[in-house]
């Protein structure tokens, strides 16, 4: 498995030029993200949150009784919360994080409030096909819990594999996932090049890790956000323009990022009901029940095991 710094030389060599999103969320960049679910532009968090709340009753009892919950790339478990209590004994969550600082951090705060659920934080990169740091037993009640349209940021044969993944590996019996709806260009625009400049100090974590960790001299300022619309591929992509000729050091080795050159540093797919069905199908998963809300802004699935597939 290739290290950052692989990552990022191989990454910088290409013709199109690419970073992975999973680099953003170091602590600042995990911070700054927190940031932005409170952004007036940023619909996702707090559009998903009432579907949560408004429909606790519904999802508890799809959930069932004493479920093992997992929640891969748990970030902010704050969601959880939102229907921990309507849950009928519910047995242990697992909250996974590629930013192991963070997620123990937050589940401090997480186990005084629900002080009789068994919670385990671990640092996990599910982006990689590491070993599980613990125990799976299959004939429990387990669920996974992926909210915040993470999915979002897979291409879709990638998408397609995690569905799967969380079948064979992590023997998930149903799933509760939260999709992005493809809606009005603008809106979606907005959402990831807010007016207070956060989503692009976000993009420019990269950057800033690259500095930090790798040794590079990336001057942070010769660079501008971008949030583009892909209509045929139904995705924002944020990147990184070049506003001169950059001569770049990373640890030694010299990169060129010329002017107005783009780096890609994110995709976010947005989905329709429909075309979250033939994902989930390809996976070998049905959509059992699924809540959105009154805007039909984001949507909330639960997902069983489809026999035939
Ligand atoms: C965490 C992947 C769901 O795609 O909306 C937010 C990340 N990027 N603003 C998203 C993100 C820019 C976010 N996800």
């Amino acid at each position: 498995m290739k290290t950052f710094l692989q990552e990022v030389s191989l990454g910088l060599s290409k013709k199109n030029k690419k970073l992975s999103s999973k680099w953003f969320y170091d602590f600042y960049g995990s911070k700054l993200f927190e940031q932005i679910t409170r952004l007036e532009e940023y619909y996702p968090t707090r559009t998903e949150r009432k579907i949560l709340k408004d429909n606790k009753t519904e999802i508890a009892n799809e959930i069932g009784k004493s479920a093992v919950l997992i929640e891969p790339g748990a970030g902010d478990i704050k969601k959880i919360a939102i229907f921990l209590s309507s849950l009928d004994k519910p047995k242990k969550y697992i909250p996974l994080d590629i930013s192991e600082d963070y997620i123990t951090k937050l589940s401090q705060g997480f186990k005084k409030k629900f002080p009789k659920l068994a919670i385990t934080p671990k640092g996990y990169d599910f982006s990689k096909n590491n070993k599980l740091p613990f125990k799976i037993n299959s004939s429990e009640n387990i669920i996974i819990f992926f909210p915040g349209s993470t999915l979002g940021n897979f291409e879709k044969k990638d998408a397609v594999k995690f569905l799967k993944m969380l079948k064979s590996k992590f023997k998930a019996k149903k799933i509760i996932i939260g999709v992005d709806l493809v809606k009005d260009i603008p809106t979606l625009i907005s959402a990831y090049d807010d007016k207070k400049g956060i989503t692009a100090k976000f993009n420019k974590n990269i950057l800033q890790r690259i500095n930090t960790e790798l040794g590079g001299d990336i001057n942070l300022n010769s660079y501008k956000h971008l949030a583009i619309y892909n209509k045929p591929k139904k995705r924002i992509e944020m990147r990184l323009k070049s506003k001169k000729n950059n001569n770049i050091k990373i640890n030694g080795s010299k990169y060129l990022i010329k002017r107005n050159e783009e780096i890609h540093t994110e995709n976010s797919h947005k989905y329709t009901i429909r075309s979250f069905k033939n994902l989930t199908g390809e996976a070998g998963w049905r959509i059992k029940k699924t809540w959105v809300d009154d805007k039909k802004l984001f949507s909330v699935h639960c997902l069983h095991l489809d026999k035939l597939g």
